[in-house]
């Protein structure tokens, strides 16, 4: 067995009704909180419900609307309007996009200095890991932010970028997963970032990073999101689909940060910042295509033929009947693929990209910790794929 690290993860409170918990939960963490939240987070009764609590308690020192992903200006703005009342913590209710300015935030706060200064690839100071107390509660099931050690801070346009604040402490304190919130997700939004959740179980369990730890992880995950996502797909209203979903995110977020991501991910960090398409979409546009290469470069060169069996594996995902090992590698693309379709993710065509940015985005996209390397041609060829 290889040796591995494993960081520690969030306290969890998962479950139907845990939104209602979240004021005692906050309780200990003193009295000037800064919440984080989307517009239409802060129009839920059970937003405003929770609001009166903590009014009641004194507790609340500033409630911060983010609208879009967090750019770096919105950090900064945050923490230079709350820094002057030393606040005691951060709690983040939305989706991914909140949970990582939640996440900056709380960074932030006492690192001082722009947060432009500390992104991986932007910046050249290194964050130490200071932070206040910080609190995620997703409302859709996807990024798995809510367990990550990392913020993606996004700056759009022809030179954008989408970069990390990342370090291992920046790992949330709390995360209250309550899958009732995840209802009111717009269903495109729930299917596509769905996508991302399963794309994150899957580029963990076949990462070259994988431990036996995170395999049990990202496949229990990718149990249950073989399972939900097309249950929520028919049913939206299936709560306990919604529920096996939340969960399968909140392992692709622990799986992901120990683990790490593949091709895909590598792919999306680049066409993120340059072009106005969300992470969910990218990933679920690239998903089959990278999945059907790399199987494909596998058995060409025979390289990690456990990767190969982990692909075979998560391919009888999708029977009920046990096949051979060639015909599971074979459903898992065309499952993958049909997903897409199904599911209605659109082309990344529809967002401005075209055979002319391919040779730009492949000289810009890292390969992670893909289980085979993959050349600029097999590269190019794949993005190809995804534009119409
Ligand atoms: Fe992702």
């Amino acid at each position: 067995m290889n040796a591995f690290q494993f960081a520690r993860i969030p306290r969890i409170h998962f479950g139907t009704g845990s939104f209602s918990n979240l004021a005692n939960i906050i309780e200990p963490y003193g009295s000037q909180v800064v919440i984080i939240c989307s517009r239409s987070v802060s129009a839920f009764p059970v937003f405003s419900g929770f609001l009166d609590q903590l009014n009641r308690k004194q507790q609340v020192a500033e409630v911060c609307i983010l609208t879009g992903e967090p750019s770096p200006q919105f950090v900064d703005q945050v923490v230079d309007r709350v820094s002057g009342r030393d606040p005691s913590c951060v709690v983040a209710i939305g989706g991914g996009s909140v949970v990582d300015a939640g996440k900056a935030v709380s960074a932030m706060i006492p690192l001082g200095g722009r947060v432009k200064e500390y992104l991986e690839g932007v910046g050249s100071r290194e964050p130490d890991g200071r932070k206040i107390p910080f609190i995620a509660v997703p409302t859709t099931a996807g990024t798995g932010s809510e367990a990550t050690r990392n913020a993606v801070i996004s700056e759009p346009g022809p030179s954008g970028f989408k970069k990390s604040l990342r370090h291992v402490n920046y790992v949330p304190d709390i995360a209250v997963i309550d899958p009732a919130l995840t209802l009111t997700c717009p269903l495109d939004v729930t299917m596509s970032v769905g996508m991302d959740a399963f794309t994150q179980l899957l580029e963990a369990y076949t990462s070259t990073g994988a431990s036996p730890l995170t395999d049990a992880l990202a496949w229990n995950g990718l149990e249950m999101s073989v399972r939900s996502l097309p249950v929520v797909f028919t049913d939206p209203d299936n709560l306990e689909a919604r529920s096996e979903l939340s969960y399968a995110a909140l392992l692709s977020g622990i799986t992901l940060a120990n683990a790490g991501l593949g091709v895909v991910h590598g792919f999306a960090s680049v066409i993120g910042g340059l072009f106005p398409a969300p992470h969910g979409v990218v990933c679920g546009a690239l998903v089959a295509p990278v999945t059907r290469e790399n199987i494909r470069k596998l058995m060409a060169t025979g390289e990690h033929p456990n990767a190969l069996w982990k692909y075979s594996r998560v391919g009888g995902l999708f029977t009920p009947e046990p096949s051979s090992m060639e015909k599971q590698l074979e459903m898992l693309s065309e499952r993958i693929e049909a997903w897409a379709n199904d599911f209605r993710i659109p082309k990344l065509g529809k967002f401005g990209i075209t055979r002319a940015n391919a040779d730009h985005i492949v000289s810009q996209a890292g390969q992670k910790t893909n289980p085979v390397k993959l050349d600029p041609d097999e590269l190019a060829g794949i993005l190809l794929e995804t534009m119409e």
